[in-house]
């Protein structure tokens, strides 16, 4: 069964690790019901039609299956994918080395998209279009514009950050598709899978321990999968229990809600630094020593889901579980009054 030519998979970065686990296709991406729906049925009516697959976008929170479903889009079509992503492509000439070496029919993965440079956005347009390129080359009195005719290809998107993009950008494509937080019974499924394949033997209540405590995302299901791996292997003979799962995550004191160091530090600074707000991003961001932008895709997401946090116009407000999660007495008055000094 195992090949002497392949790297021992305990020792693989995080990267590799996450790709071996990375479903292959639709059966086996579990969850996301209506996305899946849809995107199955593109692909049948462009296969019908012999034609390109639209261009399509993605979105939602970081680790919940927006790569995984452009590779799985790609491979039901046969195609090449070509990947790349918005901080990447800094210049036209960039693009056009990209968009020169598709093939009819070819993908084009764009990752965090919303962070393309509006210029090259420009260039995108007509291209996702027209399936043409107009460039310009040369500077000052010898500049000319030739113009490129594109094979048909299909764009795929991703975004942490749907609301960050472009209306002209949003218009070509087709339909937004939105990914959402998956239930933990979901992330057992995922869990199951990925247990099987790293051949470590789990039962259905230690997947669920885990599951519900991995933020509706399968990226982070499948971290503490690895470490909970570890901790079997070394303090309980192999085998994932209830029991198991539950010594090893209290080991990364991870709550039994998923929270963790940073969610807790996020709390605690609005809560008691800034009286349960409202509170500014910027004001949070440097009372936790972690960028806005993380912690706006990453961190309050989750917390408002779980109605931890609230965003107002005003800025972030602590919730009544907020308080409870802290053993804190909430104010008279939840919304607290005092403005942002920060
Ligand atoms: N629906 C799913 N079913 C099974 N595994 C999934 C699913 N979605 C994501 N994963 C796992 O989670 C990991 C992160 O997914 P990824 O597609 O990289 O997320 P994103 O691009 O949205 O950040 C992948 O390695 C994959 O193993
Ligand atoms: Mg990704």
């Amino acid at each position: 069964m195992s090949d002497p030519q392949q790297p021992d998979p305990d020792a693989s970065p995080a990267g590799e690790f996450e790709q071996s686990l990375r479903p292959p296709d639709f059966d086996e991406f579990c969850g996301q019901a209506k996305v899946k729906e849809r995107l199955i049925l593109m692909v049948e009516a462009a296969k019908q039609r012999k034609d390109a697959l639209d261009h399509v976008l993605l979105c939602g929170p970081p680790g919940l299956g927006k790569t995984t479903l452009a590779h799985i889009l790609c491979r039901t079509f046969g195609s090449e994918i070509h990947i790349t992503s918005g901080p990447q492509i800094e210049k036209a000439g960039d693009l056009a080395g990209i968009l020169t070496t598709i093939q009819h029919g070819d993908f084009l993965f764009i990752d965090e998209i919303h962070r393309l440079h509006p210029a090259i956005e420009e260039y995108l347009y007509p291209a996702m279009e027209d399936y043409k390129l107009d460039i310009m080359i040369d500077q000052g009195p010898n500049a000319r514009s030739i113009a490129l005719n594109l094979p048909k290809f299909t764009l795929v998107g991703a975004t942490t950050k749907a609301g960050m993009l472009t209306r002209p950008l949003l218009s070509r494509f087709g339909i937004t598709n939105r990914l959402d937080y998956y239930s933990p019974e979901e992330l057992v499924t995922i869990l199951k899978r990925s247990a099987s394949l790293l051949s470590v033997p789990i039962e259905d209540k230690g997947a669920l321990e885990i599951g519900t405590r991995s933020r509706g995302t399968p990226r982070i299901a499948n971290g503490l999968l690895r470490w909970v791996r570890d901790y079997a292997q070394v303090r309980a003979n192999n085998v994932i229990t209830k029991q198991v799962a539950h010594d090893a995550l209290a080991m990364l004191e991870i709550d039994e809600d998923g929270l963790d160091e940073m969610d807790i530090r996020i709390l605690n600074a609005v809560i008691y630094k800034y009286n349960g707000g409202p509170v500014g991003l910027n004001s949070i961001a440097v009372a936790v020593g972690e960028d806005e932008a993380t912690i706006n895709e990453v961190y309050e997401p989750f917390l408002i889901l779980k109605g931890f946090l609230k965003r107002t116009p005003r800025g972030r407000v602590a919730m009544p579980l907020a308080y409870q999660k802290l053993g804190a007495t909430p104010p008279e008055s939840p919304t607290g009054d005092q403005p942002d000094l920060l």
